[in-house]
């Protein structure tokens, strides 16, 4: 099975719903979202069908983007397939909020600053950059106490693929040096028991 396929199916288990569920919670109605590295299209089916946002998800896979479209058909989500390290086609002060949701962790810090320098272009003012990473924390025993079910089988899947990488996210601290660094605000939630982490970036 391909990986796109895979990871479309996995986010329709319950627990892929709580995960996403501070990123729901932060985008307001009828705001103009972007959703960078927007995969397979959840978060975006979530919030158009939810929110009536005015939303563009970019990725820069076109398989996960074939996944996103079959999600998204009956909303009027727009969706891009980009190029990473290029320029993101869209005009300065365009959005009020920017989602990266299960994606910065995987990049390295110099291209991460790079990435952030371009999304507070692109915000509107007092737009906010939402962050989501799973924590890498905890054991599998204290997964399965609060996630197990026969329909939550993906998140041992996931918590055993990003353990590494998100535990290093969360030594980094790279997005509050970011804004430390620029001077903007900066607010952290954990999240879904413990098992990831929210954080915002205020222009
Ligand atoms: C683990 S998936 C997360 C999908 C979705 N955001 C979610 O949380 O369910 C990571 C996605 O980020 C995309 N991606 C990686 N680097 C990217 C970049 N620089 N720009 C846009 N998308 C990127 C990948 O192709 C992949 O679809």
């Amino acid at each position: 099975m391909k990986f796109s396929k895979f990871f479309s199916r996995l986010q329709e288990e319950p627990w892929y719903r709580e995960f996403l569920r501070p990123v729901i919670h932060r985008v307001e109605e009828h705001s103009n979202l972007l959703d960078i590295g927007t995969g397979s299209g959840k978060l975006l089916e979530i919030i158009c069908k939810e929110k009536s946002v005015k939303a563009t998800g970019v990725d820069t896979s076109s398989e996960m983007l074939a996944e996103a479209t079959r999600k998204l058909i009956n909303t009027n989500a727009r969706l891009l397939l980009v190029d990473a390290g290029r320029k993101l086609p869209f005009k300065k002060n365009t959005f009020d909020f920017i989602s990266v949701c299960n994606v910065l962790f995987h990049i390295k810090q110099a291209a991460i600053e790079r990435m952030l320098d371009e999304y507070i272009g692109l915000l509107k003012p007092s737009g906010k950059i939402i962050v989501l990473t799973p924590t890498g924390k905890g054991n599998i025993i204290q997964l399965a106490w609060h996630f197990f079910s026969l329909k939550n089988l993906g998140i041992f899947i996931w918590y055993s693929a990003t353990k590494k990488r998100s535990i290093q996210w969360g030594n980094n601290g790279i997005l509050k040096c970011y804004s430390i660094k620029n001077n903007l605000d900066y607010h952290k939630e954990i999240t879904l028991k413990g098992f990831a982490v929210v954080e915002t970036i205020q222009v």
